[in-house]
């Protein structure tokens, strides 16, 4: 099973998704995580490009096309893999933040973007979504208190330093997207304290019976 999380800066994912590692662990899964972009040695490159504060004056398709170029290497070289070898994968972004920041937030035309990821990624996609969602300017208060900490590094700021409109408008394209698909996603209220965060999330994944069947197995068959 293929699990994402999504969700503005300082939405708490990379805490979340470690105690959902935790607890699909505990629940006897075989799961792995990991994330875009940077899930491989090439996508770590491309991750210094796209996230350097320097890099001011990259064009919205070249950051598209780096996102997608990370995304390639990484559903080759990682997520297929993982899945083959029987792992729930929990990633840390992946398509749906594309639509959101480089369609909706930054302008691109959101029916190209679908198109490049069928052509590149002959449209994979994940099983189930949680978006965690909250204010901007909360999250952004959050985000840069990271980094000002230096529990996230300055190296990687290019995205917090976009304006609180440019952040508005990543959170309302994924509600728009998650209104969309209901189904695969499921929207978590990332305003509260880390430990109801963690018990949203754990009812989420408890209540998902696919997680104990065989998602994987027909992901398999379809994209291998
Ligand atoms: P993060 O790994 O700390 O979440 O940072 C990744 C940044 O890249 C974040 O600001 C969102 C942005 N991003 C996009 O703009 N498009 C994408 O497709 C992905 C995966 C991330």
């Amino acid at each position: 099973m293929f699990i994402t999380l999504e969700g503005i800066e300082g939405s708490g994912k990379s805490t979340q998704i470690r105690h959902m590692f935790d607890f699909l662990k505990k629940a006897g899964l075989r799961c792995a995580i990991t994330r875009e972009p940077g899930g491989t040695i090439i996508g770590r490159k491309i991750r210094t490009i796209l996230l350097d504060p320097d890099s001011t004056l990259i064009e919205p398709a070249t950051e598209l096309l780096l996102y997608a170029a990370d995304r390639v290497q990484h559903i080759r070289e990682v997520i297929l893999p993982l899945i083959q070898a029987g792992n729930v994968v929990i990633c840390d972004r992946y398509f749906d933040a594309t639509l959101a920041y480089q369609g909706y937030a930054r302008g691109l035309d959101t029916t190209f973007i679908h198109t490049l990821h069928h052509l590149t990624c002959q449209d994979l996609g994940p099983d189930l979504t949680i978006l965690l969602d909250l204010p901007p300017d909360i999250g952004l208060a959050r985000a840069w208190k990271q980094l000002e900490s230096g529990r996230r590094s300055g190296a990687e700021s290019r995205f917090e330093k976009e304006t609180l409109t440019f952040h508005e408008r990543v959170r309302a394209g994924y509600l728009t997207l998650a209104a969309a698909e209901p189904d695969r996603f499921k929207i978590v209220d990332a305003s509260q304290n880390e430990q109801q965060v963690q018990e949203h999330i754990t009812e989420v994944l408890k209540a998902d019976s696919r997680l104990f069947a065989g998602a994987s197995a027909q992901k398999i068959r379809k994209y291998a």
